[in-house]
């Protein structure tokens, strides 16, 4: 067989496979926007609630896309440390890719996907970095294996050799050993500010459920209203 011809019929073994995939096959919860709370963030709680109590898996795993100075998008997953009636927090470090970006361009875009249950929460906002205090609170408050990856302060750069990783962590844990309270300069805890907030239910016959929160500005009112799926 021609490699061209193999090429083919991988892709369309891969079109085939694609097409036998389930979704939206878990157990769908009800959602009627119109008991909606007036607040976004207490609908979010509730859904978040709803996962961990649904058995989604790490329902606390959250994409965020950031851009780069000329608007190219990139998207990577963190853990929401924590969310406050200002908005969601994540800790990550201010030299990688999305903190360098954040810096220059702090819109962004945080997505969780809650398999199973068929849910989205899409959110449009800001990202502010936190104060060196809670910045170091977060850090310190980590189990060690953790403080020792996020110790190196190259997240994100090239890496030529592999076992310089491990190199580097030895020497993260021997200098956390000595100093307890070490914490790098370049940890970041960032607050997204929500200006938009969607809540996206799907439905097997596809007529899924869109209920998207706007307001111009952080201290005005929150609108709501539907969109079509
Ligand atoms: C489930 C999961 C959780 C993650 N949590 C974090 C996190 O909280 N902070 C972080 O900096 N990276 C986290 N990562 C790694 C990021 O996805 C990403 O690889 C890293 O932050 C570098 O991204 P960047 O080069 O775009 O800045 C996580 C990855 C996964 C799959």
């Amino acid at each position: 067989m021609a490699v061209s011809e193999e090429r083919g019929s991988v892709r369309s073994g891969v079109r085939d496979l694609l097409r036998g995939l389930p979704v939206f096959s878990g157990v769908l919860p009800e959602f009627d926007p119109a008991a909606a709370p007036e607040d976004p963030a207490e609908l979010f709680l509730e859904w978040f609630a709803g996962a961990v109590e649904g058995g989604v898996a790490e329902p606390h795993a959250m994409t965020v896309a950031t851009a780069d100075g000329a608007g190219a998008p990139s998207a990577r997953v963190v853990i929401m440390k924590d969310f406050t009636p200002e908005g969601w927090w994540f800790a990550t470090t201010t030299g990688s890719r999305k903190g360098r970006e954040l810096a220059r361009n702090p819109a962004v875009a945080l997505l969780f996907h809650w398999i199973g249950q068929g849910r989205q929460v899409r959110v449009r906002g800001r990202a502010e970095p936190a104060d060196g205090e809670r910045c170091a609170a977060d850090y310190l408050a980590r189990p060690l294996e953790s403080r020792v990856a996020g110790l190196h302060g190259r997240q994100s750069e090239p890496l030529t050799d592999l076992a310089e990783v491990d190199r580097v962590a030895r020497e993260s844990r021997e200098r956390l050993e000595r100093d307890p309270g070490l914490v790098p300069e370049d940890w970041g805890l960032y607050l997204v500010r929500p200006a938009e907030v969607e809540f996206w239910q799907a439905d097997r016959d596809r007529r899924h459920t869109r209920l998207r929160y706007t307001r111009p500005g952080t201290d005005a009112p929150w609108e709501r209203g539907l969109l079509w799926p």
